[in-house]
């Protein structure tokens, strides 16, 4: 199945920066449109509808400036991340949004994406959604997706718990249409890698945390260093779904990994993607801290010599 008009000659890698709370702002989804990979970012990462609405005129300003004096660059489109559940009452204005700015790409995530569909198919704008489960991809593809995107275990953020090789062939049995892969894929060879077991593109989160134009701290960015698997660990317990944090970051605040609870967590030091540092299980290959441009470099040789 061909990936949708929206990506064609645009993209250097079949990869999508997968939208990060708190991590993933206008400077690092132009540097990855620049660069011929695919953005994201999550609507909430703007306080206000009214910021969100100066980030996007930004961002789609600089890109439209950018491809008009590169002619033959290849300049990738960015998706807006939409929360769909029932919680986000910006939802409809977020849609406004993405109707004025006429945006070509939207990523929904956390619900039933059938009013989103709805809306969005009526101005052309692809939808791809997130899920963790075959019961959920079933869901998206009744609700009319254009694209589904398997969050398979080993993610940052809220993960999935299937096997991407178990996950990508049993979705692969009744959808034929784009496929894209989240879950530790940090190198060129794990987007050959997706591509051989038969999706379509690679959703890269963890990785771009540690890149110059992310707005993580640094001592976020030397965490993700410093860590291995090991270090990352699965848990319910500060958001209600599982998610995976940093050993590291949970020692600092005070709590022991291998024995907490809930009541712990109302620690003040204790806050979910801000204190508590979030990545998938990729992460102990995260070694350096490269700007965006340096990583898509370095990731198109090996996905070149991973034939
Ligand atoms: C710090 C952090 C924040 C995240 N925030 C979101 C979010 O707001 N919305 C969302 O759909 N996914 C979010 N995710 C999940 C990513 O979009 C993606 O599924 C995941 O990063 C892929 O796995 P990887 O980190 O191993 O590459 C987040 C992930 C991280 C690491």
């Amino acid at each position: 199945m061909p990936l949708p008009t929206i990506f064609k000659n645009k993209l250097e890698l079949p990869v999508i920066t997968a939208p990060m709370f708190l991590v993933s702002g206008p400077e690092l989804i132009i540097a990855a449109c620049k660069s011929g990979v695919a953005a994201s970012f999550p609507a909430p990462n703007s306080r206000t509808i009214e910021e969100l609405d100066q980030w996007l005129e930004q961002i789609t300003t600089e890109i439209a400036l950018f491809r008009k004096n590169n002619k033959n660059a290849k300049v990738a489109p960015f998706a807006l991340n939409l929360i769909v559940h029932p919680a986000n009452g910006r939802l409809n204005a977020e849609l406004d949004l993405v109707e004025k700015y006429r945006l070509p790409f939207v990523i929904t995530s956390v619900g039933n994406p059938k009013h989103a569909v709805d809306r969005l198919h009526d101005i052309g704008t692809t939808v791809f959604h997130d899920v963790i489960s075959i019961k959920h991809a079933h869901k998206a593809i009744a609700a009319g997706v254009d694209g589904l995107i398997l969050v398979c275990c080993g993610s940052g953020g809220h993960t999935g718990s299937l096997n991407p090789f178990a996950f990508v062939a049993q979705v692969r049995e009744f959808w034929q249409g784009p496929l894209v892969v989240g879950g530790s894929v940090n190198n060129g060879e794990t987007v050959r890698a997706i591509e051989v077991i038969g999706a379509d593109m690679a959703y890269m989160g963890s990785r771009f945390i540690a890149t110059k134009e992310s707005m993580a701290d640094q001592r976020y960015k030397d965490t993700l260093k410093d860590c291995s698997a090991d270090d990352v660990i699965t848990t319910n317990k500060f958001t209600g779904i599982n998610a995976n944090f940093l050993r590291p970051s949970m020692v600092e605040a005070g709590l022991d990994p291998d024995d907490f609870d809930q009541q712990d967590v109302t620690g003040s030091k204790v806050i979910p993607w801000k204190t508590i540092l979030s990545a998938g299980h990729g992460v102990g290959n995260i070694n350096d801290i490269p700007t965006v441009a340096e990583l898509i470099t370095r990731m198109k040789k090996e996905y070149e010599e991973a034939l």
